[in-house]
């Protein structure tokens, strides 16, 4: 069967192209595999009254100076509100809901996560400029979403 040069140029191309993509899928899939969560931790969400850390919503220092921001969202607010953070030391936040999705965007970070009922979400960053942060819910959750928001301090200098 006779192929114009031009057309089996164009085949090539198409299929290197095709290899291209599918290279990307294994690397991509290589490389992701192991980004957060690398772990899961459950809680139950219908216990978060009693429950050790999360009854207890607050921002704690432990002695080697981290500072921890166990947070509960709910329809439709955060706990605490305001949470207060020092500036220029790493914040670890601990998140979970009693209820449904909801989301934790801190404006103007790149803190953005999805707090999801039935487990926790964790990640450490360190805010370097203080100030006032609004904390939005970036997950649909019911009828008063759009006024779910929270406020995250961040407190300069040292004392
Ligand atoms: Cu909480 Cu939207």
């Amino acid at each position: 069967m006779h192929v114009e040069l031009y057309e089996r140029i164009w085949m090539w191309a198409a299929s290197a192209l095709i290899v291209v993509f599918l290279g990307a899928i294994v690397v991509t899939a290589a490389l992701q595999a192991t980004m957060p969560p690398s772990h899961i931790e459950t809680v139950d969400p219908l216990a978060l009254d009693s429950h050790p850390e999360f009854s207890q919503p607050g921002v704690t220092e432990t002695a080697d100076g981290g500072v921890t921001a166990v947070v509960v969202a709910a329809t439709f607010f955060f706990t605490p509100d305001p949470i207060e953070v020092p500036a220029g030391r790493p914040v670890t936040f601990r998140i979970t809901s009693s209820d449904v999705i909801h989301g934790f965007q801190v404006v103007g970070t790149n803190a953005n996560a999805m707090v999801i009922p039935g487990y926790v979400t964790q990640f450490t960053l360190t805010f370097d400029e203080p100030g006032e942060y609004p904390i939005a819910c970036n997950e649909y959750c019911g009828v008063a979403h759009h006024m779910m928001v929270g406020t995250l301090v961040v407190r300069g200098g040292r004392p």
